[in-house]
């Protein structure tokens, strides 16, 4: 073969092994293939200028090169794709055993648990729990339970009123019961009373409560408590410390102390304020008792007899006791936690925490 096309196939195929990517590859073949001006095209050219006899040989060769050079282009061409292929899968990979993203799962509000526990301390007393409506009549949530309309008592429980568009509402106001949203768990007792007349009963009412309250760091105006409700023969103000006491023993521990001072609800008679000594110092005193030593754990007393019959019962041969206890602040006790709007801010940082 000729001397100049065994050194333009050497090269030719030594650069192209050289050539890595598409873009190299597409230069070589302007370079040697192309033709106008390709390294191949020119050795052509020179045929007309050799000897008449050395011309058949030269063409042959040169044909012979560009069909060798042809084919090892493609073949190059190939392998880089192939290649370009594999990295790109390497790259873009799944590997299959990595252990996949767990979903976050939630789990109980905090109050709800801590309901939970009262619920399961008062089972094993024989509570079950009652459920009362959230939005209740005037007359339930007061009237029935011995605060009339013009009783001072309402103070204690201001309220949100629910506003009726009904027809005719305006017209005749006595028409339609006035509701509000509940301001303590006590209506329930009511209900609970004039369905199991004259069963005797043992029930917690746990729910939400409102208020019109200035929201501060330690009242909001929606929080929980839980109503406990006992009615029947000969029953005491002793059943109730007795009951108020093994609740503190289960909740916090044996060896806790209860007192109990007078108070006033108008739905019992006579009533009072159950304290416990302070968990956190041992009643030696902390500013969470304020130095007391104490900490107040629900209002209570015996159902007046007003309430009694109207539930259904004849204050004559039954009677009963109440009491009424609040979920959260137990709660901020325990944990330390400075402000209740955090129990419905819905911050999962405060609520993971429980
Ligand atoms: N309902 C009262 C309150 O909200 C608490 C209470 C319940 C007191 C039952 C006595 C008996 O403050």
């Amino acid at each position: 073969m000729h001397e100049s096309l065994v050194q333009l196939r050497d090269d030719a195929l030594a650069d192209l092994a050289a050539a890595a990517d598409a873009e190299a590859l597409e230069a070589w073949r302007v370079r040697y293939l192309s033709r106008k001006g390709g390294a191949l095209t020119t050795a052509m050219s020179i045929l007309g200028s050799l000897p008449r006899e050395e011309r058949p040989a030269y063409g042959a060769a040169a044909n012979e090169v560009k069909a060798a050079l042809e084919a090892a282009f493609d073949a190059r061409q190939a392998a880089l794709k192939d290649a370009a292929l594999a990295a790109e899968l390497a790259a873009g990979a799944v590997d299959v055993t990595l252990p996949g993203r767990p979903p976050s799962i939630g789990h109980l509000h905090v109050t709800t648990q801590n309901l939970r526990q009262l619920y399961a301390v008062f089972a094993g007393m024989g509570f079950e729990v009652y459920d009362g409506p959230d939005v209740e009549t005037d007359e339930y949530n007061f009237g029935l339970l011995n605060i009339p309309a013009y009783h001072p008592a309402r103070d204690m429980w201001d309220t949100f009123w629910v506003s009726q568009n009904k027809p005719g509402f305006s017209e005749k106001p006595g028409l339609f019961p006035k509701l509000v949203m509940r301001t303590h768990t006590s209506p329930g007792q009511i209900r609970a009373m004039r369905e199991r007349c004259p069963e005797p009963i043992r029930v917690v009412l746990p729910g939400k409560c409102y208020r019109y309250e200035q929201i501060t760091m330690r009242s909001e105006h929606q929080f929980y408590q839980m109503e406990g409700l006992a009615v029947g023969k000969g029953i005491r103000m002793t059943d109730l410390i007795g009951t108020l006491r093994e609740f503190a023993r289960q909740m916090y521990g044996s060896g806790r102390k209860l007192r109990v001072r007078g108070s006033y609800f108008p739905f019992t008679e006579p009533s009072i304020e159950a304290d416990m000594d302070c968990v956190l110092c041992d009643g030696k005193g902390c500013p969470v008792c304020k130095y007391t030593g104490w900490l107040e754990i629900a209002g209570a007393g015996m159902v007046h007899p007003v309430v009694l019959r109207n539930g259904g019962y004849d204050p004559d041969v039954y009677s009963g006791f109440a009491f009424g206890m609040g979920v959260e602040r137990p709660t901020m006790l325990k944990y330390s936690v400075k402000d209740i709007r955090y129990f419905y801010g819905n911050d999962l940082r405060f609520l993971g925490q429980f």
